[in-house]
């Protein structure tokens, strides 16, 4: 019989990628993907870890389903509550205790157990605890990509863990050290998705331009020369990458971005701080000049590269003058979009325990609303600066409005347009005449006008 299986995904595009992965592993053992948890027979919370509001949501939510768990059993059913992810592989035994009626937590490396776990986990002798870092790798030995559809613009996962130990980071902690797929797996699965209609392709990784797989010629490859090698992919229209490291941007990679048509001219490039001695505490092991001449030449090989990053606001020790550095290069860069964050101590990293250093709750927030507010001034100048070109777009999910398709620029921005729906999937011109906060509106450019059909071609 079948069983119905609901995942819930917080966090990173990683999490979306490694919750799909776990759709595949589970189906031969009967489960099917459904969406809502209620009445499931397995319910999986893939966590994250990065800040502390993250995991603080994984608890109330384990509450919230302990009332549903409860009503299947009255029933005479079994919900398999399950927590994966890097709140498992940091708080495991925490999670048992904290919440006796999970029955699996695992962390992100043991996918591929998944099978056995749940054997165990069914035969009820008490949780299943997993936050091993097994010496197999689970892209080696999860199942390959089903026939599932990915839809039109796809993630793959090339790359995983991270060896920064940024300061204030979990993740290496979470993830584990830096590993990088065998390029001959990562193009057969590019290949897959394009068969399956997929045409634009996000590589994801942790620290995703540190790349540095097997290639067939039996040496290791960077980001670009995998990058490369995709585009020779007959059908993949549109390649990406995230999230990268300024550190690990090699020549070739920044070549790509001149020569590669197909790689979109957007990057996010966290800087996290524009300040020197901050970046320093942060172990960034760059300087804010270091990067201003990286977007330099970056721009020299692609003057039309849209920029993201990453801030984060009070990390300890940040003074008012460390603060104006980051406004400074915020200014200097120019941003099309970007994300920002209050510091968040997190258990176990360094910069958690620079204890007199911390800097107080009310300013972090003020300086996080001074940071957004000159970031979206940015994405308000870089959305009008569209209005008037015509852009590609490439529609993938159905608007609000009758007859809308939404899809991505080349700039990452969502853009929405009144168009036929056997555009879905589908790369078109959009001649873009309103620019909103967050999105973009246009009208379809170079379509065939559509036939108003008579009564009597209806009818034959
Ligand atoms: N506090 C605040 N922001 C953090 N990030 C990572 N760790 C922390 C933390 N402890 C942010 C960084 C990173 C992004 C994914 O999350 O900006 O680039
Ligand atoms: Fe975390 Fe990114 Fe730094 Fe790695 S490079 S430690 S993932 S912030």
């Amino acid at each position: 019989m079948k069983k119905k299986l609901f995942i819930k995904t917080y966090g990173c595009q990683m999490n979306v990628y490694d919750s799909d992965r776990m759709v595949d592993v589970l189906a031969p053992l009967g489960y099917e993907p459904t969406n809502t948890p209620e009445g499931a027979d397995m319910v999986i919370l893939n966590t994250c870890h990065i800040r502390e509001k993250a995991s603080e949501k994984v608890y109330s939510e384990l509450g919230r389903l302990r009332v549903m768990q409860n009503d299947k059993a009255a029933e005479g059913g079994r919900m398999v509550l399950a927590v994966a992810g890097c709140v498992a592989q940091a708080e495991g035994a925490e999670i048992m205790m904290r919440a006796p009626h999970v029955d699996m937590v695992f962390g992100p490396q043991t996918y591929h157990q998944l099978p056995e776990m749940v054997t165990r986990a069914v035969r009820g002798a008490g949780g299943v605890l997993n936050t091993d870092f097994p010496t197999e790798s689970k892209f080696d030995l999860l199942p390959e990509e089903g026939t599932r559809h990915h839809g039109p613009a796809a993630f793959l996962s090339v790359q995983e863990g991270c060896d920064k130990f940024c300061t204030f980071c979990v993740v290496p902690y979470t993830r584990g050290s830096e590993y990088s797929r065998p390029v001959a797996q990562v193009l057969a699965e590019a290949r897959r998705m394009v068969a399956g209609g997929t045409v634009e392709i996000t590589l994801l990784g942790q620290n995703v331009n540190a790349f540095h797989g097997e290639g067939p010629d039996g040496k290791a490859w960077g980001l670009g020369r995998l990058i490369r090698a995709l585009a020779e992919i007959d059908g993949l229209q549109r390649i990406r990458y995230t999230t990268s490291h300024p550190r690990d941007m090699d020549d070739d990679l920044i070549d790509a971005h001149g020569s590669v048509p197909q790689l979109m001219p957007f990057l996010h490039l966290p800087v996290q701080s524009g300040s020197d001695r901050i970046l320093a505490a942060m172990n960034r092991k760059h300087t804010s000049d270091d990067y201003r001449r990286l977007i330099d030449r970056l721009r020299a090989r692609q003057p039309d590269l849209a920029l993201s990053s990453d801030f984060i606001t009070g990390f300890p020790g940040e003074t008012d003058q460390d603060f104006a550095d980051t406004l400074r290069l915020i200014s200097d860069v120019g941003y099309a979009q970007a994300y920002s964050f209050k510091y968040s101590a997190r258990p176990g990293t360094p910069a958690a325990s620079m204890g007199d250093r911390q800097v107080e709750e009310s300013v972090k927030d003020e300086r996080l609303q001074a940071v957004q507010q000159l970031l979206n001034a940015q994405q308000v100048a870089f959305n009008q600066g569209l209005i008037g070109h015509t852009i590609g777009v490439l529609f993938d999910r159905v608007g609000k409005l009758e007859g809308q398709l939404l899809g991505r620029s080349p700039f990452m921005q969502s853009v929405h347009a009144v168009v036929p729906s056997h555009l879905m999937g589908r790369i078109v011109d959009v001649h873009i005449n309103g620019a909103h906060a967050n999105s973009l509106s246009g009208d379809a450019v170079g379509l065939p006008p559509v036939l108003p059909v008579t009564p009597a071609e209806a009818v034959a």
